[in-house]
């Protein structure tokens, strides 16, 4: 595999990096000389204080390894706002009050939009509740929000379990692309392999092991691989959707990440799967390069978040691409209301036009949303326009 030149890290970033290839290494010794890419992929992103998403690196925006829609522009959450808004809305319309969760929550940046936003229209949650693997960006969330909302901050809690039943607006962006997937291979001759890392020669490497039997199995079996076909399977992304879902009482959920329905996600050309990092604004095709520093995901399969989501119940209100989305929850008047002599009016637009190009991030990513129990009487707000529901 090649690894095209890309700055080094520092030395203390290396030394971490280091650290965390030798706990790495220890996980896999202790499990016999291999473990699956899944615990791979957990331990380089959330093993505690040196992972990536748990320790200290810069992560998102520009001095980071890469920008997500929050961090791009704050209409961003001014549309979900609206979306929230509505929702928040019915509730109240039932007799009944709800507030907000947040799932993987990052900078803090799409907390502040979305409380300010709320705060417009009149539909302030009494809870904004942040729930996040990484207890390292806490502190980093409390900041951002006390910046740009002071006086909302104090309707933040974060929340280490999730409640067993919960009434409100729920929304993750890029966070189900975070969850560890695991990596299945169909060889020439037609046999499932789990794809794992051993150490080997001084260094992480691949080694597969035959897949006959198991959960893993069953979900492979199902996708009806071409020979040669190497992908990723998120039974940990199922679970999670599932888990979700089943804590939702009365009101809507709403996942914004990157990837596609069934048919284009395991397409015989995707035969290389999706997973990629991210590092200092590079794509690296190596997961093993600098683990850590360098973030690890793969492309969301929206059939499988339908999937989980209509078993436990909850109703689909929408699944669109990101640009159809925000149009819809009024993206360009939002941008219009900033007016034209705003300082930031330029910025925004290259961030408007970023957001929904169908080139940039307008047609990869894709926003889907769920209901239960509320008594809509309107779609909710960035889902009037183009519905690709019946692609999932
Ligand atoms: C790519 S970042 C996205 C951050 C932010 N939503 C944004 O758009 O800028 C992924 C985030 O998801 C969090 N995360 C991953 N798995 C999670 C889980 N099971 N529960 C809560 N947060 C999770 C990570 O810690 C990280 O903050």
């Amino acid at each position: 595999m090649t690894t095209p030149q890309l700055p080094a890290p520092g030395a203390d970033a290396a030394a971490a990096s280091a650290a965390l290839v030798e706990r790495i290494r220890a996980a896999i010794d202790a499990a016999g000389g291999w473990i699956p890419f899944a615990d791979y992929m957990r331990l380089a992103l959330y093993s505690p204080g040196l992972g990536y998403y748990s320790g200290g690196a810069a992560k998102f925006g520009a001095e980071g390894d890469f920008t997500t829609a929050p961090e791009l522009s704050p209409l961003f959450g001014a549309c979900i706002a609206d979306t929230a808004a509505a929702v928040l809305a019915t509730l109240a319309a039932q007799g009944q009050t709800g507030d907000v969760i947040e799932f993987g929550a990052g900078t803090g940046r799409l907390a502040a939009q979305l409380l300010l936003g709320l705060e417009r229209t009149g539909q302030l949650p009494t809870r904004y509740c942040i729930v996040d693997l990484s207890g390292e960006l806490r502190e980093r969330q409390r900041a951002t929000i006390a910046a740009a909302a002071p006086h909302l901050l104090d309707r933040v809690v974060w929340l280490d379990t999730l409640p067993d039943s919960f009434s409100g607006f729920v929304v993750g962006n890029e966070v189900l692309d975070a969850m560890p997937c695991a990596l299945v291979h169909r060889d020439d001759a037609g046999q499932l392999h789990e794809r794992g890392v051993v150490w080997r020669n001084g260094a992480l490497d691949w080694q597969d092991r035959p897949l006959n039997a198991g959960p893993q199995h069953a979900l492979a079996t199902a996708l009806n691989l071409p020979a040669g076909y190497t992908t990723e399977i998120q039974p940990e992304m199922h679970a999670f959707v599932a888990s979700v879902a089943g804590m939702l009482a009365t009101g809507a959920v709403l996942w914004l990440d990157y990837g596609f329905a069934h048919a284009e996600y395991y397409h015989p050309e995707r035969h290389m799967g999706t997973l990629i990092g991210h590092y200092r604004h590079h794509t690296v095709h190596d997961p093993f390069f600098h683990p850590g520093l360098t973030d690890l995901t793969c492309h969301v399969d929206f059939s499988a978040v339908y999937r989980e989501a209509d078993a436990a119940g909850l109703s689909l209100e929408g699944y669109a691409p990101q640009a159809q989305y925000l149009l819809d929850a009024g993206l360009l008047d939002k941008l219009a209301e900033l007016g034209t002599d705003h300082p930031a009016y330029l910025a925004q637009v290259a961030a408007v036009q970023k957001l929904t190009s169908p080139a940039e991030m307008g047609d990869l990513f894709k926003a889907i949303a769920f209901s239960k129990a509320l008594e809509l009487d309107a779609l909710l707000p960035g889902f009037g326009g183009r519905d690709d529901s019946h692609k999932l």
